[in-house]
């Protein structure tokens, strides 16, 4: 039950097992047209996708390094680790970084955002994190945001590492010009492959204003693929076909019918442990639907009630970052995440709990059930 890595579909591991290919053949083109095509269907957008070989920080830096130059100035919500060092990123690029920083476990509203917008018409990027990983949090607003970057002709960016495949995304209609996903987290599939989305109006500008970087300049993958349907250098084979295949199972269920199931599980994950005398961490307006961050009672030790749920039920939660350590704990909510994690993760705390000699209340489990049976 960790905000990544997530756990990986039988299916998927298997599609690993196979012999590795010429990246410069027939059968790869067929592997990656796959991928790009399905991907597209993930982030509902027709615009291009590359699918770069790194981890979700690789994606992040190369929607920055692709956008931004020296003096531009970007506008970005700050209130946890990941949107902080988002922001510190786009300053090392150089850029003039306007943060709208919340406390953590809040987010900056569309009313604060609007005015930053108003007071900075030259701006010429909103970078956002749409699911704070750190903090359970999540913008609610990606929808309301191109009224303002199309207003000021700006250009719009998310990092949806945490949060793509498991939540509602229409890239296009949205007006998203950069969208960032991370494969070991709501895809469900093993770390290692990151998902890049780009519209063709920021594609049009990376390359025409390419950056001085070799590994993730996407003007040359925009060539490679455009001109051959291949990568520009030896991609990591055997996490393509898992990532595939896990594009397969998601298509098969459906975003519709997986969104659903990411609610309700995170529904009943809140409900049953805030029954139980846990407290969420994040305000209830901004509460991500795929990271649950709850505070620890007083007393409650973090490493010793870790421990505890994971050799005793076998079920892993994360810690907290920063100046959230030993504060909170993270339940993450994704990807292949049932019924049956539920019940089991929430049935595994309250006897963790009962363990550590605090006492619970023996409702919570009928509390979560309820509200799973819309499943
Ligand atoms: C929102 C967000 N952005 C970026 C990252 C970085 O991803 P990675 O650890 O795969 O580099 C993470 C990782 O958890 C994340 O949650």
């Amino acid at each position: 039950m960790l905000p990544g890595p997530t756990n990986v579909p039988e299916r998927v591991t298997r599609a690993m097992f196979t012999h590795m290919i010429n990246h410069r053949s027939k059968d790869f083109v067929k592997l990656y047209t796959d991928v790009v095509e399905k991907s597209q269907k993930v982030f509902d957008t027709k615009g291009d996708v590359i699918a770069l070989s790194a981890s979700g920080t690789g994606a992040v830096e190369a929607s920055v390094v692709n956008l931004i130059k020296k003096g531009d100035k970007v506008i970005i919500p700050v209130n946890g680790e990941f949107s902080s060092r988002l922001a510190t990123m786009l300053e090392w690029q150089g850029a003039n970084v306007i943060r709208l920083t919340t406390p953590f476990g809040e987010n900056a509203n569309y009313d604060q955002v609007k005015e930053a917008f108003d007071n900075n018409k030259d701006v010429k990027a909103f970078y956002v994190v749409w699911n704070e990983t750190s903090t359970g949090t999540m913008v609610k607003y990606l929808d309301k945001i191109s009224k303002l970057t199309s207003r000021n002709d700006s250009y719009y960016v998310v990092d949806g590492v945490s949060i793509i495949g498991g939540e509602e995304l229409h890239m296009d209609k949205w007006g998203i010009d950069v969208c960032v996903a991370g494969a070991q987290k709501a895809l469900a599939a093993p770390p290692g492959i990151s998902p890049i989305a780009i519209s063709p109006r920021a594609k049009k500008y990376m390359i025409a204003n390419p950056p001085p970087t070799f590994y993730f300049n996407l003007a040359r993958y925009f060539k490679y693929y455009d001109d051959n349907k291949e990568t520009p250098f030896t991609p990591a084979l055997p996490l393509l076909y898992a990532y595939r295949e896990a594009l397969d199972i998601i298509l098969e269920e459906g975003m519709d019918a997986r969104v659903k199931r990411h609610r309700t599980c995170s529904d009943a994950l809140y409900s049953g442990l805030s029954a139980m005398g846990l407290t969420p961490f994040a305000k209830e307006d901004a509460r991500s639907t795929v990271v649950i961050a709850l505070n620890y009672l007083d007393g409650l030790e973090d490493k010793t009630f870790r421990s505890t749920l994971s050799e005793k039920f076998r079920v892993l939660v994360a810690g907290g970052f920063g100046d959230l350590k030993g504060k909170v704990f993270r339940v993450g909510c994704m990807g292949e995440v049932h019924k049956y994690h539920v019940m089991r993760t929430v049935s595994a705390i309250s006897s963790t709990l009962d363990m550590m000699g605090y006492k619970t209340n023996p409702e919570a489990l009928k509390v979560a059930e309820e509200k799973l049976k819309v499943l």
